[in-house]
């Protein structure tokens, strides 16, 4: 690098003695040819500078005060939208390691390409080093990363997402482990490229090395892709390391239930990616249930690890909610709006004229004029012309904090011990409303062929079903058959292993109409679950599992549901389950040798019980 290239880094902490660190950092700033390094103490006034430079250069736009006290809003490119599974990479020595459920490179190969790509991508831009933690900072479930971006938008929103700043580099110490993460937008500022609002590179990468707990990302400002400490490194990293360590990194919300005498229950669920998982953390029981209550601990996933009495304990390792805006209100999610109301970084939602914001979804009716996600003028003709004004992957980055239904002990570094794990997909046809596995196995069963039918938003496809097994098909940074193998073993060391539930509160009568009503009403089941936890509810043995009869559940105040609804509901219909075994057959031997055999015994047993 030659004299007028130098790095300038003037930021460096004084009191930083983790001597690693700083080698990365400098050896990343060289490769990469950033103009200055900027070390992030994660404050407010940090916080504000970045805004104010942002706001200046027109990459984001601040909502009105009056409005929105703190809050602004991002534009993104039309073409970085979404995570990108098909440009996500698990590169292992073997490329059975990463399985057949991953994109897999040879570690050599790819850190050749990466090398060349990161080569001068930040020239003209601040490396901004991003020390954070992911849970509480000393938690014995947390884990340290820091993450090197060229991105201050990715700068303002790891403050919110995770424990990010000074405090971890204090934790960090002289020698403490991280987990290096390395993200360009892969956009130099030079004289022939002036800076654009939303950078980013038409090449993306999206890399794990599991051997040596790295992760290189290259090309996407967008959620999932640049913000590295949730998918990446919460779900792809960790669920590694839960691996070699044996505890569990789970694609989960973790919510508490609290009955009128005050016990407490906590469970952990896993639903693929449009089921409404952050609806159902923040859930508002019906009020005539007599005082039932939810608190949300985390809404997307959870770090669970042994506790010395025998159960598993949870904490959620993110300290935001990166939420998908359209579809949310105060209809549906009455405590994620108000966690909205200040503080709030919004991407890829519309403009209102008095500079708030506004999706598809938040009121029946829509304003008279926005400027949509993608800067132009729209209006409720062109949302009648199929034109939407905010993206469908619209989100917003929220503090978890300002959420009305938090738990007190979200923030409890030895976290909240589980319960019940409850597994869901959405399913108009087969899978009942609710029923408890036997036992860990056919839990574990269960949760492996885990399906979910696609929307006709998201593929142009209604009702096809997708296996998404543990809803961590594009999280899992390992074999899948491995990973099933884990948690068959995780419930047999544990003395006390969480009880397994199925639910689908999608099933659909034979008109196509949705027979359950949701949201609030999913509180019936979460009682009955919870009971059983306790040994306080009955249920009745079908061939999948144990499943409540109608007096089963509470139905005060309930005008909605009959018996005979209910009976369908949660009917055990045979010939769709012999179908249904046979895809899970399908299923199971994509996943080839490394499939456990307690699973494959498992679907036998199930097909030989599946009998008019
Ligand atoms: C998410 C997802 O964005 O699961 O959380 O896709
Ligand atoms: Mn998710």
């Amino acid at each position: 690098m030659n004299q007028a290239n130098q790095t300038i880094d003037s930021t460096t902490p004084p009191h930083l003695k983790h001597a690693k660190l700083a080698a990365w950092v400098a050896e990343i700033a060289a490769l990469t040819e950033a103009k200055e390094v900027l070390w992030c103490d994660g404050s407010q006034a940090e916080a504000d500078r970045l805004f104010a430079q942002m706001v200046a250069s027109g990459s984001v736009i601040k909502l009105n005060p009056a409005k929105r006290p703190n809050s602004y809003l991002a534009l993104s490119d039309p073409s970085d939208v979404a995570r990108v599974e098909d440009r996500t990479y698990v590169c292992t020595a073997e490329p059975d390691d990463a399985g057949p459920n991953n994109n897999w490179e040879e570690p050599e190969k790819m850190k050749g390409i990466l090398k060349g790509l990161f080569k001068g991508c930040m020239r003209g831009r601040t490396m901004y080093v991003i020390p954070f933690s992911m849970g509480p900072v000393g938690s014995p479930i947390a884990h340290i990363g820091v993450e090197l971006s060229d991105s201050p938008y990715v700068v303002v929103n790891m403050r919110v997402m995770t424990r990010m700043g000074h405090a971890v580099l204090d934790a960090l110490g002289t020698d403490g482990e991280f987990v290096p993460c390395v993200h360009s937008v892969g956009s130099p500022i030079t004289a022939d490229t002036p800076d654009v609002k939303w950078p980013c590179n038409p090449t993306k990468y999206i890399c794990h090395f599991p051997e040596t707990r790295e992760i290189w990302s290259f090309g996407s400002g967008y959620g999932g892709n640049a913000l590295l400490g949730k998918k990446c490194f919460a779900l792809r990293i960790a669920s590694v390391m839960a691996r070699d360590e044996g505890w569990l990194a789970e694609h989960m919300l973790i919510l508490g239930v609290e009955s009128p005498e005050g016990d407490k229950s906590y469970i952990a669920a896993a639903f693929p990616s449009a089921c409404g998982k952050t609806n159902f953390a923040m859930l508002i029981p019906p009020k005539s249930l007599g005082g039932w209550k939810i608190t949300t601990v985390g809404d997307d996933i959870a770090w669970i690890k042994p506790g010395k009495d025998g159960r598993l304990y949870a904490i959620n390792p993110e300290a935001g909610f990166f939420g998908v805006a359209p579809g949310t209100s105060e209809k549906t999610n009455f405590n994620a709006m108000a966690t909205l109301k200040e503080n709030i970084i919004f991407t890829n939602v519309a403009l209102t004229d008095d500079g708030d914001v506004w999706w598809e979804g938040m009121t029946k009716v829509a304003p008279d004029h926005l400027i949509d996600w993608q800067g132009k003028d729209w209006t409720p003709e062109d949302g009648k012309a199929g034109r939407k004004a905010a993206h469908p992957n619209a989100r917003f980055t929220a503090p978890a904090h300002q959420c009305p239904s938090i738990d007190a002990d979200w923030e409890n570094p030895a976290g909240v011990p589980i319960s019940a794990f409850i597994f869901g997909g959405r399913r108009s046809t087969t899978v009942p409303l609710v029923f408890e596995a036997f036992n860990w196995n056919y839990g574990v069963y269960m949760a492996a062929t885990l399906g979910s039918e696609t929307t006709a938003a998201a593929t142009g496809a209604q009702g096809i079903v997708r296996r998404d097994p543990f809803a961590m098909l594009p999280f899992c940074g390992y074999h899948m058959g491995d990973y099933f193998n884990h948690w068959l073993r995780i419930g047999h060391q544990v003395s006390q292993s969480p009880r397994i539930f199925t639910v689908n509160w999608f099933r659909q009568d034979a008109d196509g109409n949705f027979m359950w009503p949701g949201f609030g009403e999913n509180m019936r089941v979460l009682k009955w679950i919870v009971e059983r936890c306790n040994g306080k509810a009955n249920a009745t043995q079908t061939a999948l599992g144990w499943t409540p009869n109608f007096a089963d559940l509470d139905w005060s105040g309930n005008d909605e549901i009959t018996e005979e609804q209910f009976e369908q509901l949660t009917a055990v219909d045979v010939g769709a389950w012999q179908a249904e075994l046979k895809l899970h057959g399908e299923w199971f031997s994509k996943l080839g040798q490394r499939m456990p055999r307690a699973l494959s015994l498992k679907r036998e047993l199930f097909e030989l019980a599946m009998v008019d």
